[in-house]
């Protein structure tokens, strides 16, 4: 019984570790969508892409749990589970950083440091703590 279920527990930590890539994999195809459809002037669908992203963030705050902490090929760091508070409240920045430039795009001078600041910095501040270095 106690066999089977480390098994169980071991391949539900492997799924939410791929969840979790495949979530960040998607952000980053997104981001790159958005800073062309805003390059070009296509507001409403950014718009809808800035918003999809900001509640995949709001979900990958519950892709960390403890099982998943040096398994299955993870980039993550020891560092997110010694400073859980501090990982969250960056990810819920990234979150709400998204509204804020969802509301900014039509009005800005200056995209690529409206993009800058509120979505690929995120990233960056994010990685250099949390994430091993690529
Ligand atoms: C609050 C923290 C945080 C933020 C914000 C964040 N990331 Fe990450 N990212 C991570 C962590 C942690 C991993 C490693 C996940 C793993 O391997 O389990 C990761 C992994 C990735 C990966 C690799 C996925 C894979 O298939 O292995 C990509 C690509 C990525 N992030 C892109 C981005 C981009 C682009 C942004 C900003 C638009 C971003 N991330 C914002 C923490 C973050």
């Amino acid at each position: 019984m106690l066999f089977s279920f480390e098994v169980y527990s071991e391949q539900s930590a492997e799924e939410i570790v791929k969840a979790r890539k495949a979530l960040f994999s998607k952000n980053y195809s997104t981001a790159k969508k958005i800073t062309s459809l805003t390059t070009d002037g296509e507001f409403d669908q950014a718009k809808q892409l800035i918003l999809e992203m900001s509640e995949n963030y709001k979900t990958l705050l519950n892709l960390f749990p403890d099982n998943t902490r040096d398994v299955f090929k993870t980039e993550a760091l020891p560092a997110i589970w010694e400073n859980k508070d501090d990982f969250n409240v960056l990810m819920n920045k990234a979150s709400s950083d998204m509204i804020e430039l969802s509301s900014l795009i039509e009005t800005t001078d200056d995209m690529s440091i409206m993009l800058e600041k509120f979505m690929w910095g995120n990233c960056k501040s994010c990685h250099s703590k949390f994430r091993i270095p690529q």
